[in-house]
């Protein structure tokens, strides 16, 4: 998949835009505001700068579709903290819910941060939908080995406690230095084939 180049296709504010739904795998990247998830999507296509990333929170504000040729979809979403709660549950949720070919949803955490509130949140809510997330730790350049695998080790243990369609393996990545895209990529393409 990721040997096609990535082009972008659409942004949406709200449902009514969503491109129609196709039948390409289609994956989403979610996570509190500043988080990563646009720099992520442009370390995994290879293409900086096809997503615009900003240092300050609440950069994305709408739902961004791309693809890679006709194989892969992957949607950059606001981040949580931006947009109200209502609104943001509200558009993005539905969008989750109703989508057919959405394969996977990945949730990105800070390991500095831990898992936070809203997080568990969105957990919950994907839970009760049965829809299938994995969680993947970003900006993994900015910890010491030690403490990232303690900072892993106490969100495993949080997710144990209580997620369902969690899927048992949490990724770490650095969109700086590009640790781990390789390994997240190998995970998409099979969530694609699912
Ligand atoms: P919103 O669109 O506001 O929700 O944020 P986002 O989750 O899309 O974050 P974005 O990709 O825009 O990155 C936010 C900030 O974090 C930027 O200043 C990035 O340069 C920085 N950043 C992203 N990934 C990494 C990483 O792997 N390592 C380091 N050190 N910084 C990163
Ligand atoms: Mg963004």
């Amino acid at each position: 998949f990721f040997l096609s180049p990535a082009e972008f296709v659409k942004s949406a504010t709200d449902l009514s835009m969503i491109p129609e739904n196709t039948m390409i795998p289609e994956v989403a990247f979610v996570g509190r505001s500043n988080i990563g998830k646009s720099s992520l999507i442009n370390g995994l296509v290879n293409r900086n700068g096809l997503v615009k990333t900003s240092s300050k929170p609440g950069h994305t504000r709408m739902m961004n579709f791309f693809k890679l040729g006709d194989k892969l979809s992957l949607v950059d979403m606001p981040g949580y903290g931006w947009k109200s709660r209502d609104e943001w549950g509200g558009m993005i949720l539905s969008y989750l819910q109703n989508r057919k070919n959405l394969r996977r949803i990945y949730i990105l955490m800070d390991p500095s941060h831990g898992l936070k509130e809203s997080d568990a949140q969105i957990m919950k809510l994907l839970d009760s939908s049965g829809l299938s997330y994995q969680v993947v730790l970003t900006k993994m350049d900015r910890l010491s080995k030690t403490k990232y695998s303690a900072a892993k080790a106490e969100i495993e243990a949080e997710l144990v406690k209580g997620s369902i369609c969690c899927f048992p393996l949490v990724l770490g990545v650095s969109s700086k230095t590009k640790d781990g895209l390789d390994e997240l990529r190998a995970a998409i393409v099979k969530a694609s084939q699912l």
